[in-house]
């Protein structure tokens, strides 16, 4: 493993440009359940029948149920040390960009400044009549599915099975992609596209992509340069350290 950070620290030393792409694994140590896998949400709940459109327009009431679960750990999650060492790569300008397809929020709490939110964010909701945005704090969720001034219903202003990422955020995070030399591929199983296909472009496009995850994925074997096994919470501040032995 310590051969392979120092290799990563290398690479993202002498890179022009660096991205990050997460997934639900980069906060697991925050408290927020992944999806996939064991004590994933999509063991206890299917996303058939909670995280598609068409479920959440026929019975919204019941994909609040798993909504307010979710909503609930990501209201209590904080950076973890993961999150907060990503911050630092980007201070210390290793890093231009971090592509997430988590809706927490929690790589700008951690103070990362370009942040491309493939599906969303749940810390706001979307009201499906009258289009206005709300902040999740303060929307009572005593009574299923919560409604907005205007009578409508209100959903997590995120990216459910069956809709489009918004073009403007695909295209950048596509662009990021196809101009990065290096990419760190933090905690996703990169089983959900179009977020599955960016380290793909960036390794056809020339560069490194560098996996960070306790368990091998799709990527391991054909996209990835290297898999760093590990959680994300505990590679990221071995790297960030290893960077600063070189730097200073
Ligand atoms: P998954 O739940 O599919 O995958 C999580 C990945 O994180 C797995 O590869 C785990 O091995 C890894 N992992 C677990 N703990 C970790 C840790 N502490 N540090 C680092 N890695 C860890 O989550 P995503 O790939 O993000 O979309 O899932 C993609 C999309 O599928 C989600 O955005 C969501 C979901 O359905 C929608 O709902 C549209």
């Amino acid at each position: 493993m310590q051969r392979l950070i120092q290799r990563a620290v290398k690479e993202l030393s002498e890179a022009k440009k660096a991205v990050a792409l997460t997934g639900a694994g980069m906060s697991v140590e925050s408290g927020i359940p992944a999806f996939r896998g064991e004590g994933g949400l999509w063991e206890r709940y299917d996303p058939e029948e909670y995280a598609t459109i068409e479920a959440f327009k026929r019975d919204p009431a019941r994909c609040w149920r798993m909504l307010k679960e979710l909503g609930e750990a990501l209201l209590k999650a904080r950076p973890n040390p993961g999150h907060l060492a990503l911050a630092e790569l980007e201070k210390m300008g290793f890093l231009s960009s971090v592509i997430t397809q988590n809706i927490d929020g929690l790589h700008q709490e951690a103070g990362n400044t370009d942040v491309i939110e493939l599906h969303g964010n749940g810390r706001r909701l979307l009201c499906l009549s009258c289009g206005r945005r709300f902040e999740t704090l303060g929307i009572s969720l005593e009574e299923l599915p919560p409604k907005c001034r205007c009578g409508g219903i209100l959903k997590p202003d995120v990216v459910f099975f069956g809709e489009l990422i918004s073009e403007s955020v695909l295209y950048r995070a596509r662009r990021e992609a196809e101009t990065c030399d290096v990419m760190l591929v933090i905690g996703t199983s990169a089983m959900v596209y179009p977020a599955a296909g960016l380290p793909g472009l960036a390794k056809s496009s020339g560069s490194k992509v560098i996996e960070i995850n306790p368990q091998r994925t799709v990527l391991t074997d054909s996209i990835s340069d290297y898999l760093i096994t590990g959680s994300a919470g505990q590679i990221m501040p071995l790297l960030v350290n290893e960077i600063k032995v070189l730097t200073t």
